[in-house]
């Protein structure tokens, strides 16, 4: 991906993070997601009382590329503003590897980046096969 690209993306985390809402941990995540018609989609982590039903940001960035007619995406970037960059949850690992199977991840703080991609984050990832 070109370096103009990885800079909006990790822009667009950044600056949909803002909109976060995480009253219980107060860890606020941004995500951004490219997908291959070359749209940004955002999301950001939405926590319940229920803290089982909070939803991360990267599934909510996938959520609306998807709603927006998209079903492949190329890189998710990730933004939080800690010390450490924050790589994606087990459970997001999946869902990305579902409709992204090369993507990169690029994961950001203010003085801090961290790239991988999913393969290396989710080997042998889960794939649906049935027969007969
Ligand atoms: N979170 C994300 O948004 N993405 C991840 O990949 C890991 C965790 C959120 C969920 C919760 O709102 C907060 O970070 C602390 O776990």
């Amino acid at each position: 991906m070109k370096d103009d690209l990885v800079e909006a993306l990790i822009e667009s985390a950044r600056a949909v993070r803002e909109c976060a809402y995480a009253p219980y941990s107060g860890f606020r995540v941004g995500a951004a997601v490219i997908s291959t018609d070359h749209r940004i989609h955002v999301g950001c982590n939405v926590e319940c009382a229920s803290y089982g039903a909070t939803l991360c940001a990267e599934r909510a960035a996938i959520a609306r590329m998807v709603a927006s007619g998209e079903k492949r995406l190329v890189a998710v970037a990730i933004f939080v503003d800690e010390s450490e960059p924050a790589m994606p949850c087990g459970i997001c690992r999946q869902v990305i590897a579902e409709l992204g199977p090369r993507a990169e991840i690029i994961s950001s703080t203010l003085q801090a980046r961290k790239r991988a991609t999913i393969e290396q984050l989710l080997p042998d990832a889960f794939v649906l096969n049935r027969d007969g």
